[in-house]
């Protein structure tokens, strides 16, 4: 079996494409809902864009291609857009005002206001409370040197697109290394950039980019349900071909395999700088195990998939310094830690993690996905080891990333 596009990589493909000179085309862009949205958003900032079989094709005419688009853009539920999108705004000289859906609109965004402030951007947040919608008045920028507090790929990846459009040098640090496909990207782009020690990234600004074609390679944060619910259930023996195992992303499987799961990485290459492989993933039983701070960046999007490994594992499982789990698309230690507990596993809430004492078999249950992609998917996983199975409230919220995800769960725990 295959997995989308990776979301992450979709992004930055059709920003890149967009602030490029020349006609790229994309390959394996997700279709999911948040890809598409910053498809549209680059529409509505006057990016030519045309279906070619296959293919996105995508006529880039550099920064000074984009226009002021006439209408708010639309970032629906997607925090990749808004904030990515914020940092390429930053440096253009004309106002946009940048909306979401209700779970946009209550997600921190004073972590990318504070530094493309810093560097000369204005941007104003619904009663100055740092929450979209965002009007962000760009002009003239000049480059920072910004040390995130908190580790964020999103946040990262605002600053070098606007340190791309600044007078001088720009310098982000974090305090650990998030996904690194921005920096890959730029580079393939033809960007000049250095990562000095790991954690910092220094760019100069006016580089000029050329147009390249791109390959997306499967999503490992998709493929992390199908790892989970193959590696949760005895005797399955899956294969999943193309997925990125970027090491910035690859968190799940050190844990999964930590957990006892067996899983091979197999016919490893690499597709426009990013490490591409076949993951074969043999069912066994899996234990408890803790998950600490030092995961967290490499794991983000995997902790509620992660919690449904931890409920089906024999003894205790322990999440901790995982509190940003909390501002994403829903609280989610919050909402698994609710979730689990209705089909019958002993979980604990904690303010940066979870306690959660596993069990072979999971009560069946009426679920809520609290709108949130990533926790329908980890609770349709759990439904496969449940007495009865689950129903899921608002499961087409899937969509975001996954389009066709409960087929081919039931296509692959049917074979
Ligand atoms: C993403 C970075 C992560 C991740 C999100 C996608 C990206 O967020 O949770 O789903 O594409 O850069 P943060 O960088 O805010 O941790």
């Amino acid at each position: 079996m295959a997995v989308p596009g990776d979301k992450s990589i979709g992004h930055r493909a059709v920003i890149f494409t967009s602030i490029a000179h020349g006609r790229s085309r994309i390959w394996n862009l997700s279709g999911g809902e948040d890809n598409l949205r910053t498809v549209q958003a680059f529409k509505d900032l006057g990016v030519k864009m045309s279906q070619e079989g296959e293919a996105l094709c995508v006529e880039g005419k550099g920064w000074d291609g984009l226009c002021p688009p006439g209408k708010v853009i639309d970032c629906g539920n997607s925090g990749t857009t808004m904030r990515l999108l914020s940092g390429v705004l930053a440096g253009r000289p004309f106002v946009t005002t940048l909306d979401g859906d209700a779970s946009l609109r209550q997600r921190p965004m004073q972590r990318v206001i504070d530094p493309l402030a810093r560097m000369g951007a204005q941007v104003l947040s619904r009663n100055g409370k740092g929450l979209a919608p965002l009007e962000i008045r760009g002009g003239n920028l000049r480059g920072i040197h910004y040390i995130l507090p908190i580790a964020s790929a999103q946040v990262k990846s605002a600053i070098v697109l606007a340190g791309l459009q600044a007078e001088g040098v720009t310098v982000v640090e974090e305090p650990q290394k998030s996904r690194d496909h921005t920096e890959i990207m730029a580079q393939a782009f033809g960007v000049k950039l250095k990562v000095e020690s790991e954690r910092s990234v220094v760019v100069e600004g006016g580089q000029r980019l050329s147009a390249r074609d791109v390959r997306v390679p499967g999503d490992l944060s998709s493929a992390a349900f199908f790892l989970v619910a193959a590696a949760a259930i005895l005797g399955s023996d899956l294969v999943i071909r193309g997925v990125g195992c970027n090491p910035t992303r690859s968190g799940v499987i050190d844990v999964l395999r930590r957990m006892g799961a067996g899983i091979e990485m197999t016919r490893q290459r690499e597709e426009a700088g990013e490490p591409v492989a076949d993951l074969r993933i043999i069912g066994k039983k899996l234990r408890g195990v803790e998950i600490g701070p030092e995961m967290v960046a490499r794991t983000i999007d995997e902790y509620p998939v992660l919690s449904v490994a931890a409920a089906l594992a024999e003894g205790v499982t322990t999440i901790c310094g995982a509190k940003e789990l909390r501002f994403k698309e829903s609280d989610r230690i919050a909402a698994m830690t609710r979730e689990l507990r209705s089909l019958g596993v002993q979980a604990e809430e904690r303010e940066d993690g979870m306690k959660i004492e596993g069990r072979s078999r999971l009560q069946g249950a009426r679920l809520s996905s609290y709108g949130d992609h990533r926790v329908a998917m980890a609770l349709a996983v759990a439904g496969l080891s449940s007495e009865g199975g689950v129903e899921i409230d608002d499961s087409a919220c899937v969509d975001i990333s996954f389009p066709g995800f409960f087929d081919l769960l039931e296509g692959v725990s049917a074979s």
